[in-house]
């Protein structure tokens, strides 16, 4: 949450920071704020509340001399969304832009008596204060007596008024990234700020405070040592973070999955079947452990809740569930013989992250699916599955969603092949079968007037309902997340053998239900579940397999996927949904890219 850039460099600092901003509004887009040098090498700061462009229109003309400075995009988490709250934050000599949470932001302003001098409600200004207080001319010395004050989690850039063209950074938890290109130095929080000018990053690790100068980045630890960067090549070009001719960076991504899984699936084949040995996973992680534990939020929970009912009648052994942000209050039950798969497109989610050191702590091994190389959880996780979904810069998660559930397909299968549940050719069929999957995306895709004529039906009504038994509840599970958070349509998911205990009572004439009922052992009780709908009134929206039987009658609209095992139908079915929650926002005119109140990476707990 929060997006950070600072510049140092001949360029203007002004242009590279307006365009980073406008490529990391994903982060947070409540409010915009910049400050620069001008060419007096006096501080000018610059906010303003919305998006990035009301803070293009405001810099429109001016400073245009500089040549080092640093902008910040806001989620906002203390105080509302006004110019006050907005970053940069000044304070004396300290002008700062953070991403985090300062937990004791209270205790500090009556520690150091800052009740008058605050202009603001944000734990960022108190951090700029407490700061400047500390500062006697050394930037160095202030900082590290600064951070051990902190508690909480915290990416800094900062500058000192009496220091222009330097800029200082420095982070516990919240990512940054930092490079020195040939344009000049650069540091972010995300990768996709750096991008259009360098292939080259290293992530500063914590508490390392950061100096760029338009010449150099030299990198300090806690007792001023200067270290080495350690820089990695980034693996994705910037197309990937352009929306490439789509109107919306969520339908380009919601197109680009089946390239997504065939780049992750592919290369971890070796005779058809999976082999995790480049990846340096040993097959003892998977024959040595007696439980899963599944820890993740939103999407990649849910991609979770698919593993957990592929898994389970697969393996014969208890799989766990628990959403990250609940799993530290559960005092679950863990040992060094739980895998904990932790899974993560940002690699960066805290309470994902917390979840994964608590299981570390209880001797469990972790292996975590993550899509950003380098992020905190890929780094601090004993095991590392990457997924290749390239940058995903809408809100909304799709493509990220079906790479992760192909490398939980993958994991089933090498499992279940280690522990002999399957021979070599079960588990060849099951790689074939899931293979099969991806040109059943394709089709999906290509079935946009349907969806748009059931989305033109949605847009009318304050409440949706999902239903389905078995793997179509967990896949009802994502359908209603993904509408809800960009339609902002009332969407709830319930197993269909459910309702008739207490939900039903809501469904009224023209209720939309969307029900999915793709899996053989269920099937016709599912079918009976949207009867029981039917007859009170619902407009059913029916997604079956091709080949299903079903009375004409009892659907309004039918959708059909193709005729694919009922294991793997998660990968048609998630495009249908994804496309649903698409074409109904985009009729309702909404921002699809940056639904309200959300942002991309959760950085805060
Ligand atoms: O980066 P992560 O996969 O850890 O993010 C988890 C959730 O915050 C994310 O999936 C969120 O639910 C999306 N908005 C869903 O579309």
């Amino acid at each position: 949450m929060c997006g950070i850039i600072g510049y140092a460099g001949p360029l203007s600092a002004k242009k590279i920071i307006l365009d980073g901003l406008a490529q990391l509004e994903y982060r947070g887009y409540d409010s915009a704020g910049l400050a620069c040098f001008d060419d007096n090498q006096t501080i000018q700061i610059k906010k303003s509340v919305g998006k990035v462009t009301s803070l293009q229109s405001l810099c429109a003309n001016r400073l245009e001399d500089s040549h080092c400075g640093i902008g910040h995009t806001r989620w906002a988490t203390h105080g509302g969304v006004t110019v006050e709250n907005a970053h940069p934050h000044q304070a004396g000599n300290v002008t700062l832009i953070h991403n985090g949470i300062i937990e004791n932001y209270h205790q500090l302003t009556q520690e150091f008596h800052l009740e008058d001098k605050l202009v603001s409600q944000t734990d960022s200004e108190v951090a700029a204060w407490v700061l400047n207080s500390l500062y006697e001319g050394d930037p160095f010395t202030a900082i590290q007596k600064f951070l051990p004050m902190l508690q909480g989690s915290y990416g800094f850039c900062i500058l000192f008024s009496d220091r222009p063209g330097e800029i200082y950074g420095v982070r516990n938890v919240s990512p940054l990234v930092a490079a020195y290109t040939p344009s000049g130095s650069m540091i972010a929080s995300d990768l996709t700020a750096l991008i259009p000018y360098t292939r080259s990053y290293f992530v500063l690790p914590e508490y390392t405070i950061a100096k760029l100068t338009a010449y150099q980045i030299c990198l300090y630890n806690h007792d001023g040592k200067q270290i080495t960067p350690e820089y990695s090549k980034v693996n994705w070009d910037s197309d990937a973070a352009m929306k490439n001719g789509f109107p919306h960076f969520m339908l380009k991504e919601i197109h680009e999955q089946p390239e997504a899984l065939k780049k992750t699936i592919l290369p971890r084949l070796v005779k058809g079947i999976p082999d995790f040995s480049d990846d340096g996973i040993p097959d003892t992680l998977f024959s040595e452990c007696d439980k899963i534990q599944i820890v993740a939020c939103g999407t990649a929970m849910y991609a979770g809740m698919v593993a957990k009912a592929i898994m389970e009648p697969l393996l014969r052994i208890p799989v766990t569930v628990s959403i990250a942000s609940e799993f530290r209050y559960e005092q679950p039950l863990m040992n060094e013989k739980t895998l904990t798969l932790v899974i993560s497109q940002s690699g960066e989610t805290i309470d994902t992250l917390a979840a994964m050191r608590l299981s570390a702590s209880m001797g469990s091994k972790t292996l975590a699916i993550v899509n950003v190389k380098g992020s905190t959880i890929a780094r601090e996780s004993d095991y590392v599955l990457y997924t290749h979904a390239g940058p995903e810069i809408a809100v909304a998660s799709t493509k990220a969603y079906s790479v992760q559930l192909s490398i939980l397909y993958l994991i089933a299968c090498r499992m279940a092949y280690v522990r002999k549940a399957f021979s070599l050719e079960d588990a060849a069929n099951f790689i074939q079968m899931l293979m099969d999957a991806i040109p059943s995306m394709e089709t999906m895709l290509h079935q946009t007037k349907t969806i748009q004529e059931l989305a033109s039906h949605l847009i009318s009504h304050s409440d949706v309902f999902f239903i389905g038994r078995n793997l179509d509840y967990a896949f009802s599970l994502e359908g209603s997340l993904k509408l809800k958070e960009i339609s902002y349509i009332h969407a709830e998911a319930y197993p269909a053998g459910e309702l008739k205990h207490g939900t039903i009572a809501l469904i009224e004439n023209g209720i939309p239900v969307i029900a999915i009922a793709t899996q053989d052992s269920v099937f016709a009780k599912t079918i009976s579940n949207v009867r029981e709908v039917k007859a009170r009134g619902a407009y059913v929206i029916l997604i079956t397999r091709e080949h299903a039987h079903v009375d004409a009658e009892l659907a309004d609209i039918h959708i059909k996927i193709p005729e694919i095992s009922d294991h793997f139908t998660v990968f048609p079915i998630a495009v249908v949904l994804q496309l649903i929650a698409y074409y109904t926002t985009c009729l309702k005119g909404l921002n699809v890219d940056q639904p309200r109140n959300l942002a991309k990476s959760v950085t805060v707990e």
